[in-house]
């Protein structure tokens, strides 16, 4: 089967069929999939410009409703990374900048309810508690979710936007370009964070990037090499078994 493809996707594999699908392609797939995790700490490794374009070209491959394609994606790299993170930073640092920030979309709840609320608590704690910090070191925490900014120190940040004008289904689209970006990020030995944090910052963002009008921020996301030394990337995270989320119907 050939498909039709923009000369900047990568070339496709035929497609084969399920009798075809050999143990070692479901188990490089899964691989790819499960051991992706939030990675926050990077060696400076740099990631060449090539694999980053192969990793974008493979993830736009997602699936979107009626092709549309939301997804806008801004590299940054060397000067350009480092000068975001300081402006992002100097108003982190600003209690009265900081106050005066404002998400452009809620992504969280604004009621928590279980069982969300513990799960959000038990991952916050854990990051913690593996890197020292008490629940009343405000200002560990506080320097803990402004390296963020730096994107955890990797050679990489991504920002992500998305046009105005789209409605929810393209957000829904553009979480499937995000994972394919994180697990083609993983099948070249490569980590990621996704971040929501620069959601706060749009502002500051789009001025320092220059975003047209009509864009909005959707998040940002760090890819590069894991520090494996770095006690914060020994953090797993818990899943509900199948059980507790899937409802089967005979
Ligand atoms: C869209 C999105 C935004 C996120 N934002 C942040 C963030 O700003 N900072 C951060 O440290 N982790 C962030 N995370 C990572 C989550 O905390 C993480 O995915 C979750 O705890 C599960 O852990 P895992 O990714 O290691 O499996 C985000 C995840 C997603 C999907």
């Amino acid at each position: 089967m050939n498909l039709p493809l923009t000369p900047s996707s990568p070339p496709a594999a035929t497609l084969p069929a399920s009798a075809e699908i050999t143990a070692q392609t479901t188990a490089a797939v899964d691989a790819a999939i499960t051991s992706r995790r939030s990675i926050r700490a990077y060696r400076p490794t740099p990631v060449p410009r090539a694999t980053i374009e192969d990793i974008l070209a493979v993830a736009a491959r997602a699936p979107s409703g009626t092709n549309t394609q939301p997804w806008k994606v801004t590299v940054l790299t060397g000067d350009s990374l480092q000068r975001l993170g300081g402006a992002i930073l100097a108003v982190h640092n600003d209690p009265a900048q900081l106050a005066a920030q404002q998400e452009e979309y809620a992504y969280y709840p604004h009621q928590w309810v279980s069982p969300y609320i513990d799960r959000r608590r038990k991952v916050g704690w854990d990051l913690y508690s593996l890197l020292g910090i008490g629940k009343a070191d405000k200002a560990r925490m506080h320097a803990q979710h402004g390296r963020n900014y730096g994107f955890f120190g990797a050679p990489v940040g991504l920002i992500f936007t998305i046009d105005r004008i789209l409605e929810r289904g393209s957000w829904l689209d553009y979480g499937m370009f995000l994972q394919n970006v994180m697990v083609a990020a993983r099948a070249r030995g490569l980590d990621t964070c996704p971040q929501a944090a620069f959601t706060t910052f749009h502002r500051v963002i789009a001025r320092e990037l220059a975003l047209p009008d009509g864009e909005m921020l959707v998040c940002g996301m760090a890819l590069g090499h894991a520090d494996p030394q770095a006690v914060e990337n020994s953090l797993l995270t818990e899943r509900e078994p199948v059980a507790g989320f899937t409802r089967f119907r005979d």
